[in-house]
């Protein structure tokens, strides 16, 4: 038994039972290959047995490693960018307080998010505030060559020494990146950093089961047995069988694919629940290197609703025809909140007093469902009964694994990101890189 469910019944009047059984013969096929290893970029399918092979070993590492960081720490700084970065974000923004960075009584770390951009006045703001609080750091980066997490552990290494002394700034710092290869392994060997491992076969963007999500994760103060858990059982319910009315990650799989070649080339991951965000940005991640390629591939965008339909909703209910939605709804919330009765009623929203909020949200998303599918926008809808680490385990591996099938249904390799170097080359050709000489000068005479 799996917690997440999908329902597209809203699709149906967009793509036949026919249409979406089309794509079960090559679902059974990427099904097979994504077990055997026997697919496009298969020397980077580590993931796919990642939760049933965790190591106890390493869980257990991690967990003290969390508890002696809460001890020193009252900010964990995560230094990391796109797959060594998202996948931490996404989880605990999930899980956590949506007001933490406000609370006073935080019993963890308050985790904040370095290198994932290359602003100065973020980075000086940050130090403002490390400045006069306890912190600690991870740097997690598997090539160990990436500029933006580069540059900002050059920074806060820095200020870290500074502030707490070589020796006790070093006690401070755990790495996370390859085994062997990198700067920051040379780096972290050189200084004595205490490291995990990114396994050789998991790409960043597949990489949240690994050290690189669950170290932060811990740190903030979340259960990552129970994140395990719940992936593991999506693992074993996907791996049982390839059906589209059995395998949930193949039935989205066909859907969006189905709805893809009938023109629906945008797809929307809607979320009713602010602390959802980051598990849209993660998951736009996700599906857009892996298959926006050979000029292939739907485009992963996101939005939060109610906010957004006071915005993006226009367009969604009356733009151009080539989008679908994909609704993460949540069952049930954590809180309760009515709406009070008023006397004087001058809002007149007393035809909605004792109801839940909560009652409210999900109207909004019924009464928005059906009119963009009024409107032409197809709407699938992934449900999760409530937002814990157990149900996030489960729906992360449902992504990763329906990513990996869908990137095979488009024939192409969904575990390699050629297309991410273009904009690196410039940059570092622009700021005189050795070895970018050609470049700099080609780009001088394209000004
Ligand atoms: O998914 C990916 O492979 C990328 O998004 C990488 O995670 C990202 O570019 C950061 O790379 P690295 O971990 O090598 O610093």
């Amino acid at each position: 038994m799996i917690h997440l469910s999908i329902d597209y019944s809203k699709v149906k009047q967009f793509i036949s039972e026919d249409e979406i059984n089309s794509f079960q013969k090559d679902l059974t096929k990427g099904h097979q290959q994504l077990i055997d290893k026997t697919g496009k970029g298969n020397d980077f399918v580590g993931w796919v047995n990642l939760p049933s092979e965790i190591d106890e070993e390493l869980i257990a590492g991690i967990q003290a490693n969390a508890k002696a960081i809460k001890d020193i720490a009252d900010i964990y700084v995560v230094i990391g960018i796109g797959g060594s970065y998202l996948g931490a974000r996404a989880i605990i923004e999930a899980l956590n307080h949506n007001f933490a960075a406000l609370k006073d009584d935080n019993k963890y770390p308050f985790i904040v998010y370095a290198g994932q951009n290359i602003s100065e006045d973020y980075m000086a703001e940050l130090l403002d505030i490390l400045d006069k609080k306890d912190y600690a750091l991870t740097v997690i980066s598997k090539s160990g060559t990436t500029t933006e997490p580069a540059v900002a552990f050059r920074i806060l290494k820095n200020h870290l020494e500074q502030k707490y002394g070589k020796e006790n700034a070093c006690k401070r710092i755990i790495a996370v990146t390859d085994k062997e290869k990198g700067a920051l392994k040379k780096l972290s060997n050189d200084e004595g950093y205490q490291t995990y491992v990114v396994p050789d076969d998991v790409g960043g963007r597949y990489s949240v089961l690994t050290p690189v999500g669950l170290l932060p994760i811990a740190v903030a103060g979340f259960d990552i047995r129970k994140l395990i858990e719940g992936a593991v059982n999506m693992q074993k319910h996907i791996m049982n069988s390839s059906y589209i009315n059995e395998n949930p990650a193949c039935l989205y799989a066909a859907l969006r694919n189905a709805l893809y070649v009938k023109g629906k080339t945008i797809e929307i991951m809607v979320n009713y629940q602010p602390n959802l965000l980051y598990i849209t940005e993660w998951w736009k991640q996700l599906y857009g290197e892996s298959e926006g390629k050979e000029h292939k591939g739907i485009f992963p965008a996101g939005v939060s609703f109610t906010t957004d339909l006071h915005s993006m909703g226009q367009y969604i209910q009356d733009g151009l025809r080539n989008i679908f939605e994909t609704v993460l709804s949540v069952d049930k919330p954590h809180r309760n909140i009515e709406v009070p009765y008023d006397k004087e009623d001058l809002d007149g929203l007393n035809f909605i007093a004792g109801k839940r909020i909560h009652e409210v949200n999900k109207m909004a998303e019924l009464g928005t469902m059906i009119a963009h599918v009024d409107g032409g926008v197809p709407n699938i809808k992934i449900t999760l009964p409530e937002i814990n680490e157990y149900n996030l385990g489960e729906l992360i591996y449902f992504y990763e694994f329906a990513c990996g099938l869908s990137g095979y249904l488009l024939d192409v390799n969904p575990f390699d990101q050629p297309g991410v170097e273009a904009y690196k080359r410039n940059m570092f050709a622009l700021l005189g890189k050795p070895g970018f000489e050609k470049e700099t000068e080609a780009i001088k005479k394209s000004l």
